[in-house]
């Protein structure tokens, strides 16, 4: 049970596969301590979106219930998720000069953030869109070594920011969904741009770096050139579209087709003996059903080569022709198929790595999963935000957090140019 008067922070990541609850409090060295979670499966979601409101609640209200029993107390005001391809985004000229608080408590776009949005915020409320976040596309861009180079936390830099806008009635069903829970929510945001925070490095960002996110509903992209987000897409295609085509082409029921695919599943078939069979029963006690682990393989093979060309287009038709160097960094629950980060590295010609949530911030070993890089970026998130802020108002004079100080403990790393 946490103390009364320590600050805590929430996060809540809506899956399409699992609900996760995650509250935290930042110590003064930089580390998070983990101070309750909750899980449930979750219910009602598609392609990372709420289609099926009454069970999405009851999910959330499962998982936060969860976290709340071994907390003692209400979970604090969460930083929520958002996914999905009716986001929509651009890089604007106009500077970001307001931290990012995302959406405000009451989920709508308020004048401040809209002045500070400048063109962008108006024109985007105007064709049914609402912008869901906006963030800086340089940093340490006057020189003054000061800056944030997670791009995360605004302050006026001038060289453009990066916005993203979603649907008005998919973000406003995803908050009320939310609230009807019992939940408040301090803030949304991009959950590729937190699982981006949770897993990339300040060194693969600053040479280039694509992020894909890939789930069970959706796969999240990021890209980052500079140092600086480049480009957000999400793609409805991840872990349920290789368990439906198993499937589909096994002729057995989805909670089968789920099973042996985490049992036994792998992209690579080539090398397999065409008679080798696992077995492909719905669970413990049902009866047993052998299946072609080739086949198997080979339908798992193709959906990976049919998600890889999806991203490589996506890519392509936002004018990144060739991968940075930083390469392609996977994660995900679906990032850990076997194979799956060969076919990407052939088909990106770069090089590949599974991102895991960085232990560097002492969080308990079971959170550093592919699985749970989104609720852990949403919590970095929440004490960045919150650590940025405070930092801001005891120095009113800098518009960014000063060197050394709690928040660049908390970012894991020295700011861009500090001590120069
Ligand atoms: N070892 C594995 N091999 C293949 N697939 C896996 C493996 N482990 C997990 N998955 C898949 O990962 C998916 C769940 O991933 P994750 O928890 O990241 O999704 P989510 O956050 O609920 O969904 P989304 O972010 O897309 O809304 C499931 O489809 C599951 O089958
Ligand atoms: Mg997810």
């Amino acid at each position: 049970m946490a103390n009364a008067r320590e600050q805590l922070y929430a996060s809540l990541d809506v899956g399409t596969t699992k609900v996760v609850t995650l509250v935290g409090k930042a110590n003064p060295s930089g580390s998070i301590d983990i101070v309750a979670t909750g899980y449930a499966p979750s219910v009602g979601m598609r392609k990372g979106m709420v289609v099926s409101p009454e069970a999405v609640r009851e999910s959330i209200a499962s998982s936060v219930q969860q976290a709340e029993r071994s907390l003692g107390r209400k979970v604090p005001p969460v930083v929520a998720g958002v996914t999905g391809s009716h986001l929509k985004s651009r890089n604007s000229d106009d500077p970001v000069n307001v931290p990012m608080s995302v959406l405000p408590a009451n989920g709508r776009f308020n004048e401040a953030s809209g002045n500070a949005l400048g063109s962008a915020g108006r024109l985007s409320d105007a064709v049914g869109m609402r912008v869901v976040q906006a963030v800086p596309r340089s940093y340490n861009a006057n020189g003054s070594g000061d800056a944030d180079s997670s791009g995360m936390f605004g302050k006026s830099i001038g060289h453009g920011s990066h916005i993203v806008m979603g649907d008005v009635v998919s973000v406003d069903t995803l908050l009320s969904t939310i609230r009807s829970a019992g939940v408040s929510v301090h803030s949304l945001a991009l959950e590729h741009l937190a699982s981006s925070e949770a897993v990339l490095t300040s060194e693969e960002r600053l040479m280039g770096v694509i992020l894909a996110d890939i789930g069970g509903g959706s796969c999240d992209i990021a890209a980052y050139r500079e140092g600086s987000v480049w480009h957000t897409a999400s793609i409805p295609v991840a872990g349920q579209h290789f368990t439906n085509d198993v499937a589909a082409g096994l002729g057995i029921p989805p909670n089968a087709a789920e099973r042996v695919k985490l049992l036994y599943g792998s992209t690579r078939f080539e090398r397999v003996d065409a008679k080798e069979t696992v077995d492909a029963q719905s669970g413990a006690g049902a009866q047993a059903r052998p299946v072609h682990r080739k086949t198997l393989n080979r339908l798992l093979h193709d959906r990976a080569v049919e998600l890889v060309r999806l991203m490589m287009q996506r890519l392509a038709s936002n004018g990144l022709i060739r991968i940075p160097s930083g390469g392609i960094v996977l994660t995900g629950g679906s990032a850990t198929l076997p194979g799956l980060a060969e076919i990407v590295a052939d088909y990106g010609k770069c090089q590949v790595r599974i991102g895991v949530p960085s232990s560097v911030w002492g969080l308990p070993e079971e959170l550093a999963n592919a699985t749970y890089s989104t609720s852990v970026g949403l919590l970095l998130w929440a004490i960045r935000q919150n650590a940025a802020a405070g930092e801001r108002s005891a120095h009113p004079a800098a518009a960014a957090p000063r060197s050394g100080g709690w928040f660049s403990r908390l970012m894991g790393r020295q700011p861009a140019g500090a001590g120069v």
